[in-house]
């Protein structure tokens, strides 16, 4: 099906999760043969599906942890609606999402969208700035679920979100700025999140989360809140973090304990945090960030729980490996990954990092594979420790 309507060009339908929605026609706009989602009059981008469908998964499984009868989300970055809506048609209970968008034409094909799926007593649908609507609307709806899903970083919308959900609710973040947080611009790191982010590492992908969420923890403290990551993962371009806003005193008490800084030493490899905060360790030191966990291992096995009931999401390959690959690393989810060419370096050819994993196992020791690399794994051991072990496995 395609329609052409007045400003917004040709749009067609497509299908994500069991929802329709109108979209742009991106074959219209194209670089070079690449899609390019920014070219078009509103922002849609197929490639985001995952991390969509994921969030399906993962605010369901937040509803049935807290036993919610009834949800109200806000998205008040939506472009054309289709997540919001997704979370309409495919997550139990939810009463109430309010869509929003600055721009007129992102307005413009939301409301359009919402017609088409006959959602209007469901769907609230607004044109502001983001933060104005955040702050504004707290006195109208209790709101559940605060989703910011931005171009590049979410900090110019935090205090606002953390301000609009109640306390116990969840805050759904998104950050494609993953150039920034690995330390590629490590200037723009500091000035956007306050803090010094490691470059070059095999572990550079954990480092930049960590400091999003670092960043977004101390943005709460400044209110005595707190918040403890349910769940946060990185695919692709792209960080994503679920966390649990507390309001009392005692979370914020909580949150504080869980940000630090990493010591790294480049001579042995060895990476460890230290809780320091707000103070930093000396000049070996990056951050501040979150060193506690970033996956809450009961979130994590519901959340596996969940995706049994929702054939339509198991049978996509990516999210199935996520959902469990994070059930595997969530108990180990507070130690910084190490990679196999780290630990094979000198040692001959590199073996994978699942057969590492199975020989720490087999020796009784903690390990698990990540989702942030094929070829990486935690455990609580050393990297000279693992590489004293694999030594002698090989020799
Ligand atoms: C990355 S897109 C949103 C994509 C959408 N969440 C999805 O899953 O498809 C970001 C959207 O934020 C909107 N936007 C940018 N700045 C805004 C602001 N200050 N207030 C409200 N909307 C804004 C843009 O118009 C754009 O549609």
């Amino acid at each position: 099906m395609s329609l052409y309507v007045e400003e917004l060009g040709e749009l067609v339908e497509v299908q994500e999760g069991k929802t329709r929605v109108l979209v742009p026609n991106l074959e219209k706009y194209k670089v070079e043969k690449k899609i390019e989602p920014a070219h078009a009059p509103v922002f849609y981008n197929p490639a985001m599906e995952v991390n969509r469908s994921i969030s399906v998964l993962a605010i369901e499984t937040y509803r049935r942890m807290f036993d919610l009868k009834t949800l109200t989300i806000c998205e008040p970055l939506a472009g054309t609606g289709v997540r919001g809506l997704r979370y309409v048609n495919e997550i139990n209970s939810v009463s109430k999402v309010i869509l929003n968008d600055i721009d007129d034409r992102a307005y413009k094909l939301i409301r359009l969208n919402v017609e088409h799926l006959s959602v209007s007593d469901k769907v609230d649908v607004y044109k502001e700035d983001a933060s104005a609507l955040l702050l504004t609307i707290r006195s109208k709806y209790i709101i559940d679920v605060v989703d910011i899903d931005p171009f590049g970083s979410p900090i110019p919308f935090i205090h606002a979100a953390l301000r609009a959900v109640r306390h116990l609710g969840l805050l759904c973040v998104t950050a494609t700025d993953v150039g920034v947080l690995v330390g590629r611009y490590p200037h723009k790191c500091i000035r956007r999140y306050g803090a010094k982010p490691i470059r070059a590492v095999p572990f550079s992908k954990e480092i930049g989360l960590r400091i999003l969420i670092g960043t977004i923890a101390r943005i709460a403290l400044e209110f005595d809140y707190g918040v403890k990551p349910l769940l946060a993962y990185y695919e692709g371009h792209y960080y994503r973090a679920f966390l649990l806003v507390g309001k009392d005193t005692a979370d914020a008490r909580e949150c504080v304990e869980n940000l630090g800084f990493l010591i790294y030493n480049p001579e042995d490899g060895s990476r460890t945090f230290v809780r320091t905060y707000p103070v930093a360790p000396g000049s070996g030191a990056y951050g501040p960030m979150w060193i506690g966990k970033l996956i809450d291992p009961e979130f994590a096995r519901e959340l596996s729980r969940v995706l049994e009931e929702y054939d339509y999401l198991k049978s996509n390959r990516k999210v199935s490996e996520l959902v469990q690959l994070f059930r595997e690393e969530a108990y180990l989810s507070n130690v910084v990954y190490m990679t196999s060419s780290e630990v094979c370096r000198g040692l001959g050819s590199e073996i994978s990092a699942s057969t590492i994993v199975s020989l720490l196992r087999e020796l009784g020791h903690d390990a698990c594979r990540t989702h942030f690399d094929k070829r990486a794994f935690r455990t609580t051991l050393s990297l000279s420790e693992v590489r004293k072990i694999v030594s002698l496995y090989r020799s």
